[in-house]
């Protein structure tokens, strides 16, 4: 009886631990997806909810720069999530 309720606490205690660890993977790795998004994917998921999403021919580098500062605040995006969506825009201009 009593080596019955140990093994029931061991395995209350594997599980636990097992849940634990589960959030704890689950939860580093939803926020490792944000960082690898890649500015294409940012420009697309970001700069449509409030317009078109502008197409990167539209304005020059000069222009995505300045565009980008107003966008930033509007979007509050981070300056990382804006860095990498100038990028894609010069680069597909
Ligand atoms: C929260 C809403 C919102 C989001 C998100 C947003 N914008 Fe805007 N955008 C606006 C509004 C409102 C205007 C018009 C007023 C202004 O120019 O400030 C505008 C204007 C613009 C213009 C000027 C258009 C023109 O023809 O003069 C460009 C370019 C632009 N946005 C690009 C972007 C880009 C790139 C992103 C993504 C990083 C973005 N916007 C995200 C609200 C938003």
């Amino acid at each position: 009886m009593k080596r019955k309720t140990k093994s029931i606490l061991f395995g209350l205690f594997v599980g636990l631990f097992a849940i634990g660890s589960l959030v704890l993977v689950s939860c580093s790795g939803s926020s490792q997806l944000v960082t690898e998004k890649t500015g294409a994917q940012l420009w697309g998921e970001n700069c449509v909810r409030c317009h078109n999403a502008p197409s990167p021919p539209s304005f020059n580098d000069y222009q995505w720069e300045t565009i980008a500062l107003h966008m930033r605040v509007r979007a509050s995006l981070t300056e990382e999530e804006v860095a990498k969506i100038v990028e894609f825009l010069k680069m597909a201009n």
